[in-house]
């Protein structure tokens, strides 16, 4: 094989055969192709588009570069979710110790935020003492007790992944359907669970910003996991506003708390409870109905031991921001819009998020939301809470809000929080 006739080839538009796309993903893991010619091949893919098994068995070679965690000895039926990730999504949080209080197990390896979305463990380090780092043993001793983990996910899952991706972020290739379905999944089956399901955003908040292409990203996701053995469906949720009330680590720890206690918003009740339903189908248990195991307190129980199996203490109290102003209604009448992507920036400037890598997150910061559309609103009336510990931060962040929000004479009809789904 040579690289250059691999990109020759998907440069013309040619159907990549499956030898070839498992010689240049073992080979570009271990440095044999150069990242130049995988930007090329990249860059021919975002161009010509993969087909359905050209791209199931992109992800299989990916998820081949490096280790699986093996959940054989894990005595409950196996599922995650997975997020491709929004403004206020928290919903890792409740939706996790619910599932396992279900009877199921969920493995949840997830990342840390880049950009003004949040990511999982920057928002469980909020709480003290919390470690986001698991040995492989301690994943499965962890699955087979509490039912729920959600921790980093070791460097050795699909680091054919881990490189390609940091090479498309500088080279123009992240917006592939193909590429992006591929890298999601690798991760996910080397993670070694029995089901999966998606939640795949969009609005503005997201990374796909209209229903069109949400469907055909859910549709390459769950064709590749079905693909690749794993029993997988994709709920298209909405991101054109925030989820719940909070925006920020903290902030959403608290929320998810709530929710665990039986209160919170009423949209992160609907999608914790309707990606619940989703998975415990998938597990067989759909027997179960998560709404009561909310109701009567055995998830919030699930959530302590789950906190408590990472060393974090699910009692103490949470971070507070030194600073918080509000934003004020400029006027009486209805909430129309409040934009996902306006108040995701306003809380990633108030320090909520990371502009590189190696920053630090400030966990008390972010935004509070305290009116949401279709809420009648009068003059004077705080509509968003602004949390930071760098008062200089403010300005910013109010000028990312600015146009973010709309208010209207008429009482506006808001849209479905559940807007598809892929099977
Ligand atoms: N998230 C991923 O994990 N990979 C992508 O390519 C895009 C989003």
């Amino acid at each position: 094989h040579s690289a250059v006739d691999v990109i020759r080839a998907k440069r013309d538009g040619q159907v990549l055969g499956d030898a070839q796309i498992d010689w240049v993903i073992d080979a570009y893991t271990r440095g044999q192709v150069a990242d130049e010619q995988m930007a090329a091949l990249a860059m021919a893919v975002l161009l010509r588009g993969m087909t359905p098994a050209e791209t199931a068995r992109w992800t299989a070679a990916m998820v081949a570069s490096g280790e699986t965690l093996v959940l054989d000895g894990v005595r409950r039926p196996t599922v995650d979710k997975h997020s491709t990730g929004g403004v206020g999504d928290k919903i890792t949080l409740p939706l996790t110790p619910l599932v396992a209080a279900c009877g199921a197990a969920v493995p949840q390896l997830s990342g840390r935020g880049l950009g003004h979305t949040g990511g999982t463990l920057d928002k469980l380090e909020s709480i003290p003492g919390w470690r986001a780092r698991l040995s492989p043993d301690e994943i499965r001793d962890r699955l087979d007790d509490v039912g729920a983990v959600v921790c980093a996910a070791t460097e050795g899952l699909a680091p054919a992944d881990r490189k390609l991706y940091a090479l498309r972020d500088v080279t123009g290739t992240v917006e592939s359907i193909p590429l992006i379905a591929s890298s999601i999944m690798s991760k996910k089956i080397a993670e070694g669970v029995q089901s999966l399901v998606l939640d795949v955003k969009c609005g503005s908040g997201a990374f796909m910003k209209d229903l069109g292409q949400a469907r055909e990203l859910a549709t390459a996701l769950v064709e590749i996991g079905m693909a690749n053995g794993l029993s997988t469906s994709a709920l298209i949720t909405d991101m054109s506003v925030p989820l719940g009330r909070a925006v920020g680590n903290a902030l959403e720890v608290a929320e998810a708390v709530e929710v665990l206690q039986g209160g919170g918003p009423p949209d992160v009740v609907e999608l914790t409870l309707a990606l619940a339903r989703e998975m415990l189908e998938h597990a067989g248990l759909s027997d179960v109905d998560p709404a009561e195991v909310l109701a009567d307190g055995r998830a919030y129980d699930s959530w302590c031991r789950m906190i408590r199996a990472q060393d974090g203490d699910p009692e103490a109290a949470l971070p507070r921001a030194e600073h918080v102003e509000v934003v004020t209604a400029p006027e009486t009448g209805t909430l129309a819009r409040l934009d996902a992507y306006g108040v995701g920036i306003a809380a990633w400037r108030l320090g909520a998020g990371r502009a590189r890598k190696e920053d630090d997150v400030q966990h008390a910061a972010g935004v509070l939301c305290l009116a949401k559309p279709g809420d009648r609103v009068t003059t004077g009336q705080p509509l968003l809470e602004l949390h930071t510990d760098r008062p200089e931060t403010v300005t910013g962040a109010r000028e990312a809000l600015v146009g973010a929000y709309e208010i209207s004479g008429a009482d506006e009809v808001s849209t479905p929080l559940i807007l598809d789904r892929v099977v």
